[in-house]
């Protein structure tokens, strides 16, 4: 007779950031520490997320991950890093209706099996990997009990993908570089919660859904290598940067906000064009979401609207309140019509407007 067996399931949902002062550049590539402190806006979660659901079974034989429905390895050493961290902070689970008893030292022999979507495209420049590492963090240690808060979690998600350790917080969240060698002290703070400015609505402009050619990853490492702009950036203007983005998002001044995060994604891009090849993330239909916004930011005097791109052609527009989001679409509209050729479509979804691409 076939032996009685038991499988602990674990299911999390985490939201993506977007960053408005950029991490572009890693002191340390395989604990993944970067060149400068950054901060981001953590999205709503129902429209950019990631569901992750974690299983324990002594009837599985390996560790085994499926992503969006197809089955990924989990041998590369971010995973590896990243299970290895839990493993170590895992603690006695005991369940006696389902019969489940694991004491600390059999999590070492047991395998998991991790099933994660994204409801967004993935690697399409709109932080995919950050909800992805932080939703199989955040699953993983509730599934062993890990007793870590947010942020010693923050840390080990940080081991994934960089971007990931500020995707355990709502609201703005800085990730401190820290000074320590091992990494320890680089990690994720709240700075404010989700209520503290809640009258932003941040639209997604989807340019376009395809992956990007140059990963983040490798992106990043040659620009550390040949670009003078990004020492120049981590040294004289993010530190500085930093300091009076927290004093506007403390403030809710939009005026400076918009200000900080145009020129910090303006930056991010010149430090891509001064790299050794050229990383061209942005495209011609990027430029022109831009130059839209500006245009319309000048006429009114003083900003409606803050534009930000990751690593893609993708607009992250955060407007100052409804009014400037309704004002915002509109322009878009007139700018794209979604029955024109231009790259762009407009469907619009809930409060926090996304604009999907046809494609
Ligand atoms: C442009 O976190 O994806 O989105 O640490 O190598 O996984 P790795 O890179 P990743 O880089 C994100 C870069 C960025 C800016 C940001 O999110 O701060």
């Amino acid at each position: 007779m076939a032996e009685k067996t038991w499988v602990r399931m674990v299911t999390a949902q985490t939201p993506t950031n977007i960053a408005v002062i950029k991490y572009w550049g890693k002191r340390d590539e395989t604990l993944i520490l970067p060149v400068n402190d950054s901060i981001s806006v953590t999205l709503d979660p129902a429209h950019l997320c990631t569901i992750t659901t974690v299983a324990v079974s002594p009837s599985f034989d390996q560790d085994r991950m499926w992503l969006n429905g197809k089955e990924i390895s989990l041998s590369g050493g971010r995973y590896q890093n990243c299970l290895r961290e839990i493993r170590a902070r895992a603690c006695e689970v005991e369940d006696k209706e389902k019969g489940i008893k694991i004491a600390k030292n059999d999590w070492e022999k047991l395998h998991v099996h991790v099933a994660s979507y994204n409801n967004f495209p993935t690697a399409a420049g709109l932080a995919s990997s950050a909800a992805g590492f932080a939703c199989l963090v955040f699953a993983l240690a509730k599934l062993m009990k890990a007793k870590e808060d947010n942020c010693e979690l923050s840390a080990i998600a940080r081991q994934g993908s960089g971007s990931a350790c500020r995707s355990l917080f709502g609201g703005f969240v800085k990730w401190i570089m820290g000074k320590a060698e091992d990494g320890s002290d680089s990690l994720a703070v709240q700075l404010v919660d989700e209520k503290h400015w809640d009258e932003l609505v941040i639209i997604i402009a989807v340019v376009s859904s395809r992956q990007k050619e140059t990963s983040s990853t490798t992106g990043m490492r040659d620009s550390v290598e040949t670009s003078l702009l990004l020492q120049h950036r981590a040294k004289e203007v993010v530190p500085k940067r930093i300091k009076q983005m927290e004093e506007a998002i403390k403030n809710r001044d939009f005026g400076s906000f918009a200000q900080l995060t145009c020129a910090d994604s303006n930056q991010f891009h010149a430090v891509c064009l001064d790299t050794c090849p050229p990383i061209f993330y942005m495209n011609d239909t990027s430029h022109r979401i831009i130059s839209c916004v500006e245009k319309w930011n000048c006429s009114e005097g003083t900003p409606q609207v803050a534009y930000t791109f990751d690593a893609g052609p993708n607009a992250v527009l955060i407007a100052h309140n409804r009014k400037a989001a309704t004002q915002l679409i509109q322009k878009l509209l007139f700018c794209f019509p979604p029955s024109s050729d231009a790259d762009l479509n407009s469907y619009v979804i809930g409060d926090k407007s996304i604009l999907k691409d046809a494609g």
